[in-house]
């Protein structure tokens, strides 16, 4: 058990620990493939994913050490889901986490395996969690699975790239976010709660939030793409070109109020469950709070 409050940063540490031993425990190390996966997965990201999740669980009192590997087996679904992203046929990008591309590593063949072998091994990293119960388990294998699938990230996948003019008004635009990267953003929610068998009303008040949270997320990466140089986000930037975006349609400023008021509303949500270790709601402002100043 372990309930001691940890700071975000500590949290962003042991996942990042827990990350590296999952990659050389049960996974062959030599081949590209693997090379491939650790280094979509151990790159250097925010992990901002599995961090909402151990947050989450720690605002309830729950026990966050069984929480690290479901909040791994996330960061596995997004690192996997970032190497076909970054693909030739889908945005074409160089550079990720300051780093080159997966594929331009180690080759598009590695690099579309390495994101399969990296959800299935998200799976298995669940069904083998100790100091679960089975029904929870599968609970959180139901959400993954929703959240990485048509209803959530590759159906967002689908709308981004083959989008038309119809994509160009705030509630497409919303629907795309909501799948593209709200799914995900609500499944480390929900993993959390479900780990401190949180439900009732302030489970659906912080399934609001995530929605919210989602919304910032996606809008800031927005604002981000227009904004902001590569060396400051270690991505490409100008990615979204002619893509219509929320910051496409609304201009800078008013994208900025808008994500502005859905942090406000997840902070309020968030507050409004009587959190026992509130340091969830300080992370989001942290990390969002200098991207919405201008
Ligand atoms: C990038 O996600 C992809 C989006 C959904 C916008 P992150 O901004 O969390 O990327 P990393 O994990 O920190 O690199
Ligand atoms: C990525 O969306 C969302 C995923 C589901 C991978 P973007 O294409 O907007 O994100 P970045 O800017 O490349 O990280
Ligand atoms: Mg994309
Ligand atoms: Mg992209």
């Amino acid at each position: 058990m372990d309930r001691t409050a940890q700071q975000p940063d500590a949290l962003k540490g042991r996942i990042d620990v827990r990350l590296d031993a999952l990659m050389t425990n049960g996974t062959a190390r030599d081949g590209l493939v693997a090379q491939a996966m650790r280094h979509a997965l151990t790159s250097p990201g925010k992990r901002f994913r599995p961090v909402v999740t151990l947050l989450t669980v720690q605002q309830f009192g729950g026990d966050v050490a069984t929480a690290i590997d479901p909040a791994c087996a996330i960061e596995m679904i997004h690192a996997a889901s970032l190497i076909l992203d970054d693909l030739p046929s889908m945005d074409d990008a160089a550079r990720r986490r300051g780093l080159p591309t997966t594929h331009r590593l180690f080759g598009e063949d590695m690099a579309i395996l390495a994101s399969i072998a990296l959800v299935t091994r998200a799976f298995a990293v669940v069904t083998a969690t100790t100091g679960l119960a089975n029904d929870t388990k599968l609970g959180i294998t139901a959400r993954l699975a929703d959240a990485a699938g048509l209803a959530g990230l590759v159906g967002g996948q689908e709308i981004d790239l083959r989008c038309g003019p119809e994509l160009n008004d705030r509630q497409a635009l919303r629907e795309l976010n909501r799948r593209k990267t709200g799914a995900l953003i609500g499944a480390a929610v929900d993993i959390g709660l479900l780990v401190a068998s949180v439900d009732g009303p302030r489970a659906d008040k912080m399934r609001d939030a995530a929605d919210h949270i989602g919304e910032v997320f996606q809008t800031v990466d927005d604002i981000l793409d227009v904004t902001a140089d590569q060396a400051s986000v270690g991505k490409d930037v100008r990615q979204d070109g002619d893509k219509p975006t929320l910051v496409s349609v609304d201009g800078v400023a008013a994208t900025r109020n808008g994500a502005r008021f859905h942090m406000e509303q997840a902070v309020s949500l968030i507050d409004g469950c009587s959190p026992v270790a509130p340091a969830l709601a300080p992370y989001l402002r942290t990390v969002f709070e200098p991207h919405l100043d201008g």
